[in-house]
């Protein structure tokens, strides 16, 4: 039978490599694309003319299909993406939210992509969401769970995806903490039609970040991934650094009021502090899942992709019995 993600997003494998801000850039998209999976440009907070430019490097490397990245919340930056991805000719429109979704918010813009002729991934951390994207007329949902990378979320990746497959219709992809091909049959039991990694593609050879910052990835264990920014709204998962203890300690101590200003203050610049000058340990922020616990080597994209099929498919043909 074939696997509607691949059918709808026309990829080989339904294997999604999630956004990454500044981090999943033009090298790592396309190399994702061109072994088979979907490589999504981190376009959420870019300017229009640099997703431009992004998108067409990334033509210049592959002639598969590739996304990218936009928030549908209010605010100028929407425009900034909607209208990027509608000139830039991109494929599929991958669609995060940090806010819950509006039903008449997402079936405008879902109907304004699709009229360019866009597929639609909506990315959902909640059941709610999800039942409102399926009727705004995304084509495939990503339920991403709090252990998925960036910023954390409250829902388990366990309790969402079954919560999500009981109640939608269109294919569903489960993100968050996945890592090995064992976990990907899990959740392929559990009903979802595809993965997306974001940790262990930026651990991949072809991300375009710091070397110190795929080491940091690469040598941190589980319980050296941190949650900061709670003050702010908008807590992250970050490997624990000078930076990051400073921000627990300010959280522990201040109001909340007071700690998102400092919080904003000493977090500023600090991702681009790891990604390009690979100041890991001091000033900068490595922004990682807790699946970091899960990655120990830099790894080509196609190992990720291909191989790792091989190995889901194998994990899928093993019967298991308990009674
Ligand atoms: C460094 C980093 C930056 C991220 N930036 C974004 C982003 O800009 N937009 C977005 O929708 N998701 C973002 N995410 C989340 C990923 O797209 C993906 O959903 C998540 O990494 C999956 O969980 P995993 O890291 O456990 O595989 C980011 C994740 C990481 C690790």
């Amino acid at each position: 039978m074939a696997n509607r993600v691949c059918e709808i997003l026309g990829i080989e494998y339904p294997i999604i490599q999630g956004a990454m801000a500044w981090t999943s850039m033009a090298p790592l998209v396309a190399a994702v694309s061109e072994n088979g999976g979907l490589g999504v440009l981190g376009s959420g907070f870019m300017p229009k003319e640099i997703i431009l430019q992004q998108v067409e490097i990334v033509r210049s490397m592959t002639k598969k299909p590739f996304a990218a990245n936009l928030f549908l919340d209010p605010g100028p930056q929407l425009e900034v993406g909607v209208s990027a991805i509608i000139e830039g000719k991109v494929p599929v429109a991958y669609i995060d939210s940090l806010n819950l979704l509006d039903l008449d918010m997402a079936t405008e813009y879902y109907k304004r992509l699709h009229d360019a002729g866009c597929k639609v991934i909506a990315k959902i951390n909640y059941l709610e969401d999800a039942i409102v994207a399926e009727k705004a007329g995304a084509d495939v949902i990503i339920a991403k769970g709090v252990e998925g990378g960036g910023h954390c979320t409250k829902v388990s990746g366990r309790v969402l995806l079954s919560e999500v497959v009981e109640h939608v219709s269109i294919p569903v992809v489960a993100s968050g903490g996945i890592a090995t091909a064992r976990q990907a049959a899990a959740v392929t039991v559990a009903g979802a039609e595809g993965v997306e990694m974001g940790t262990a593609f930026m651990a991949s050879e072809e991300c375009p970040v710091h070397p110190n910052v795929k080491e940091a990835v690469v040598h941190a264990i589980d319980r050296d991934i941190v949650a900061c920014g709670a003050s702010t709204g908008e807590p992250s998962w970050q490997v624990r650094n000078k930076l990051a203890d400073e921000m627990l300690e300010i959280e522990a101590t201040h109001t909340k009021a007071e700690a998102a200003d400092m919080i904003r203050e000493i977090s500023q610049g600090s991702l681009r502090i790891a990604s390009l000058e690979g100041e890991v340990k001091e000033k900068g922020a490595v922004l990682a899942g807790p699946v970091a616990g899960l990655i120990h080597e830099i790894r080509p994209v196609k190992t990720w992709i291909v191989d790792f099929t091989e190995e889901w498919k194998e994990w899928l043909k093993k019967s298991y019995t308990l009674f």
